[in-house]
């Protein structure tokens, strides 16, 4: 059940709000709330997400009226609602009858109730509640012309993505028996010869709780992407119940970023609306680059269209160690971001700061001090001043660059401890590359592993420990074509058992690259080797690779240092106009950026000759115009080059002279016309 014609969310405007959480309030500061609301240009808030408990009082007895009057004061204020269908965590009664439903860990404990999102994701009990509570709201409310989108239960596998309970153990079984038919099949997937694990009755089989010793690693691999469609299974339930009742009210369900544990290719096909929470660390000053990375997956989960940036905080969020508030402009930079790369509006959570419970020094739009609060004062000024980007509304990013995101090699190259190292990090990785594109100048989409490609220049790979040969078919068609494609370390190692291919890595990615890989080479914690590109050396810190040539591939840069001094570490292999590179290494991030340098060259896409991670410029354009969007995250001026001009939408009509100064946070949204590709905006060479 895919969703190919997404519903669209009906606002005329960029969204902005957040969630509201008003069966935290009594009924005056609904009002003032609802008046503050309009000062701040919020046309959209979230709610009720944890109110069943308030709304369903005992087994079968609802008190609807308090979010009817809710829904009433907000519509008559013009804010239309994202409604919750307040299954993100159970009433204590539901929990209290059936003790059944508490998810268990991997040491077979039971988690307690007493903080959110208590339940086991195959509970019967869970599922068949979670049906009837989002058939009671859509029946209740899912006509109110208020209500403009559905938003399913909250940030799915937060808390608890995995569970290994009994019923989770009888779910993971009959998950296996439906994808290996028999247990002669589930044999020999598993590989069980290895170290006596041959079962002879499914009774047998259990979820990978904690062992004696590593663990069967094809039972790890299943059993995460079991979890994965067990929680995707929960979300189809009350999708189908929302479109049974209101077919065309669009639904999301807010995802977490680049989040290990649910494969959102998967979630995303059957919603409408992709929706992100993002929390980028305000005291890493950095974290604006491994967010450009988040943003490029979402906008591209549905193939470009607009997403929406569901949650960020006004300032600090109160679940890291130590959490430092969002300095004056920093929200804005993050949100116009966000925008710039496809979010169609920027929410928080939440509305306003609450005073007790878990969340009391997290952040709001509204702050403990009200209207006088530093956030409201800036949430409310950035609100009036998103009009100005009503244009940008629908418009698509343009890039020509794209990013494998595969969940298996995630799963498969983390899941287990038996790996030649647990250094590698499929996010580790995939963030470095990313980051040198960023650093480039490029904007990142993601794709599948199995494409499409329609649009890139280049398919950067940075891992792809589990490849099937359909991935490795798609990715050469791509490079036949005159792409070009780049794969990163300990990619094409295993085929979706998890077992190796045969002749091994590269397995059936060798025709695209023309390498075999004799043995991975790790590089113990503290040593670095060195690979030798162009007369210049590049830290290898982590990983490296005995690499031989097979066919027709050229050496990019060698080893420098160790065991395998003058062996390949990079290497192309030409297809036509296009060409496969493998980089063998991990390579530190100077050297990272030195190879995608000649990549990009490779490709004939541009590259900025400086660099300044704070810059940041990214394109969206409708038939008409390119809505350039260049960013200075840091804390000091940057000068760029832009089209001379060009309409800064939110400078008011500001006509720019071709070289522009960028205070400290500072946004530019430029508008041009469409042109054949996108402005590329370059550090200015003029130093006066
Ligand atoms: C999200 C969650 C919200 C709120 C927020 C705080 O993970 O969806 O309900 O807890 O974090 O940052």
């Amino acid at each position: 059940m895919t969703n190919a014609t997404p519903r669209p969310l009906r606002l005329d405007a960029l969204a902005y709000g957040g969630d509201y959480n008003p069966d935290q309030w009594p009924e005056e500061v609904w009002h003032e709330d609802v008046r503050l609301m309009r000062e701040a240009g919020v046309n959209l808030v979230s709610l009720p997400v944890f109110s069943w408990p308030q709304l369903e009082v005992s087994p079968g007895e609802y008190d609807w009226a308090w979010l009817d009057r809710v829904i009433e004061v907000l519509w008559a204020g013009g804010i239309r609602i994202d409604l919750a269908t307040a299954t993100a965590t159970p009433p204590a009664w539901l929990v209290r009858s059936h003790p059944e439903m508490l998810p268990w860990d991997a040491d077979g404990r039971r988690l307690e109730f007493g903080s959110r999102q208590a339940y086991c994701p195959s509970s019967p009990v869970w599922r068949e509640h979670v049906a009837r509570m989002a058939r009671a709201m859509a029946e209740r409310y899912g006509e109110h012309p208020a209500v403009v989108l559905w938003h399913v239960s909250n940030e799915y596998g937060d808390h608890v993505a995995r569970c290994w309970c009994p019923e989770s153990a009888a779910h993971f079984r009959r998950w296996l028996e439906e994808h290996y038919r028999d247990l002669d099949g589930l044999n020999e997937a598993w590989g069980v010869n290895v170290w006596g694990q041959r079962y002879t009755a499914w009774e047998q089989v259990e979820p990978p709780r904690r062992a004696t010793g590593p663990v069967n690693p094809t039972q790890l691999l299943d059993f995460e992407r079991f979890s994965s469609d067990a929680l995707l299974e929960l979300f189809r339930i009350e999708v189908d119940v929302l479109r049974d009742v209101t077919p065309d009210l669009p639904v999301t369900t807010n995802f977490m970023s680049l989040f290990r544990e649910l494969d959102y290719w998967r979630f995303a096909e059957i919603e409408d609306l992709v929706t992100d929470d993002a929390y980028p660390d305000p005291a890493d000053p950095h974290a604006h680059v491994p967010a450009a990375l988040n943003y490029g997956l979402m906008r591209s989960l549905k193939g470009g269209r607009p997403w929406l940036l569901l949650e960020q905080a006004a300032s600090a969020v109160s679940w890291r160690a130590v959490n430092v508030p969002k300095a004056p402009g920093r929200m804005r930079v993050d949100s116009l971001q966000a925008i710039a790369h496809g979010s169609d509006g920027a929410m928080f959570f939440q509305w306003r700061q609450a005073r007790y419970g878990q969340e009391k020094f997290h952040s709001a739009m509204l702050g403990h001090r009200g209207e006088q609060s530093r956030t409201f004062r800036e949430t409310a000024a950035f609100g009036r001043e998103l009009q100005r980007l009503a244009a940008v509304k629908g418009a698509r990013v343009r890039s020509r660059v794209a990013l494998v995101v595969d969940w298996d090699s995630w799963w498969g190259s983390s899941a287990t401890e038996s790996l030649p190292s647990q250094r590698l990090g499929w996010l580790a990785q995939a963030r470095a590359w990313h980051g040198a594109l960023h650093a480039l100048g490029h904007a990142v989409d993601a794709v599948r592993a199995s494409g499409p490609f329609d649009g890139y220049d280049l398919v950067l790979v940075p891992n792809l420990y589990v490849t099937d040969d359909a991935q490795a078919a798609a990715l050469e068609a791509f490079a036949a074509s005159g792409g070009t494609v780049v794969v990163g370390p300990f990619s094409g190692v295993v085929d979706p058992t998890e077992k190796v291919h045969p002749g091994g890595a590269p397995g059936p990615l060798r025709g695209l690259l023309g390498v075999e890989v004799d043995e991975p080479w790790p590089v113990p914690d503290g040593a670095a080797e060195q690979v030798e590109l162009a007369g210049d050396r590049i830290d290898a810190p982590v990983w490296t690779e005995w690499v031989e040539v097979a066919d027709e591939a050229s050496v990019v840069a060698r080893y420098a240092t160790g065991v395998l001094a003058g062996r390949p570490a990079v290497t192309r292999r030409a297809h036509g106009a296009g060409g496969g590179w493998y980089v063998s290494a991990v390579l530190a991030d100077e050297g990272l950026v030195a190879i995608m340098r000649r990549v990009l060259d490779d490709a004939g896409l541009p590259a900025r000759a400086r660099i300044d991670r704070d810059l940041e410029a990214v394109t969206r354009a409708d038939a008409e115009t390119d809505y350039t969007f260049v960013l200075n995250h840091g804390a000091h001026e940057i000068v760029v080059d832009v089209p001379e001009d060009a309409e800064d939408l939110l400078g008011g009509g500001d006509r720019t002279t071709g070289r522009l100064v960028l205070a400290p946070l500072g946004v530019v949204v430029l508008a041009t016309p469409r042109a054949a590709e996108p402005p590329f905006i370059t550090l200015s060479e003029t130093t006066d």
